[in-house]
């Protein structure tokens, strides 16, 4: 059921049962961190393998101290800088953070998300919310309350209405090694805005280069169950589906030609947020409309751009 009740969300966390909540980036399916009974829930009702943990989302940065026992000074100058905000750190955990969150490592990931709603649940509850996005495991990802509705309807209470997701796609993940910053996921904050707040950031989470420490960042991800490519010569891609019932994921421009069913614009003025903002949403409009091929367009590689065709590469891996 979608409800915009907090009261009823913080009673069904308190019973030990999930309810799916809003965030800047995408809907999360979230539980009592420290009740077992919920969070083996999470990774059954979405089918998540045991090994990739989960995101640990707080309210005040003071809660910080209730996870770990130590914090980066670059860590500490993130949280400041982006904290509300789609940002995770990665940092060691401490003994009171179960292990079946953080997959068995020693790190836990966290971040106090950016919305209304959800902060004033965390606040009103004794305890932080374990919440990986409210999908099932490898399928896109919801900006909408009705895009969890749809995947979990049956298997789940609530889904708190939170509106739109405003930055659409995951939060940025960093972790830390011997205090210099890593980058473990490309997501809503570009790395560029990340790079001015601390200085370099390692980048090991490349297509070709998987960084170890970042479980869950292999397989095949955020993806219709339409056969999707992304492609840079989208006149070229669309000949060689000659007879094929087509859909395109565009960034700006409308393209003619009668083998199109539809075409689904992200941002009509190239502006690279709203491209995120809108990207999952249109992938669940093209992936219903029973069609042959997605094609989607590879987007500039600046800022945002390179998040969005992170998650379009997982979306296309064959
Ligand atoms: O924006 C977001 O981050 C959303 C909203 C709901 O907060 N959550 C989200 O969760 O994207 P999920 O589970 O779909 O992705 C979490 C990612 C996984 O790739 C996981 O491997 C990584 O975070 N992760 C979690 N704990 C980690 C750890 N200790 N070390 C490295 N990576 C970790
Ligand atoms: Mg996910």
């Amino acid at each position: 059921m979608i409800s915009d009740n907090i009261d009823k969300a913080v009673e069904i966390l308190n019973n030990n049962d999930l309810v799916a909540i809003p965030t800047e980036t995408v809907y999360g399916l979230a539980g009592n961190i420290y009740c077992e009974e919920a969070v083996s829930k999470i990774f059954e009702i979405k089918n998540r393998p045991f090994f990739n943990p989960l995101i640990v989302h707080i309210h005040s940065i003071k809660q910080l101290d209730e996870l770990t026992n130590y914090i980066p000074p670059k860590a500490q100058l993130l949280a400041d800088a982006f904290w509300p905000g789609a940002l995770t750190l990665v940092l060691k955990k401490n003994s009171k953070v179960p292990n079946i969150i953080t997959a068995g490592k020693d790190t836990v990931a966290i971040r106090m998300p950016n919305h209304p709603t959800t902060l004033a649940l965390l606040e009103q509850l004794n305890f932080p919310l374990a919440a990986p996005s409210a999908n099932p495991f490898g399928c896109i990802s919801p900006t909408k309350a009705i895009h969890v509705e749809e995947y979990f309807g049956n298997s789940l209470q609530m889904v708190l209405e939170g509106g739109d997701c405003k930055n659409g796609i995951e939060s940025t993940i960093i972790g830390f090694e011997s205090d210099m910053p890593v980058l473990y996921r490309l997501g809503a904050i570009s790395i560029e805005d990340i790079e001015k707040a601390i200085g370099t950031v390692k980048i090991i989470n490349t297509r070709e280069n998987i960084a170890p420490d970042a479980p869950g960042m292999l397989e095949k991800h955020y993806a219709p169950l339409t056969s999707t490519y992304l492609e840079s010569d989208i006149e070229a891609a669309i000949k060689s589906f000659s007879n094929k019932k087509i859909g395109l994921l565009l960034l700006s421009k409308k393209i003619n030609n009668p083998q199109i069913v539809h075409q689904e614009i992200l941002t009509e003025h190239g502006d690279l947020q709203e491209a995120a903002t809108n990207l999952y949403a249109a992938l669940h409009v093209l992936d219903k409309l029973n069609l042959d091929v997605i094609i989607a367009e590879r987007l500039p590689d600046i800022g945002l751009g390179k998040s969005i065709n992170d998650r379009l590469e997982r979306a296309t891996k064959k």
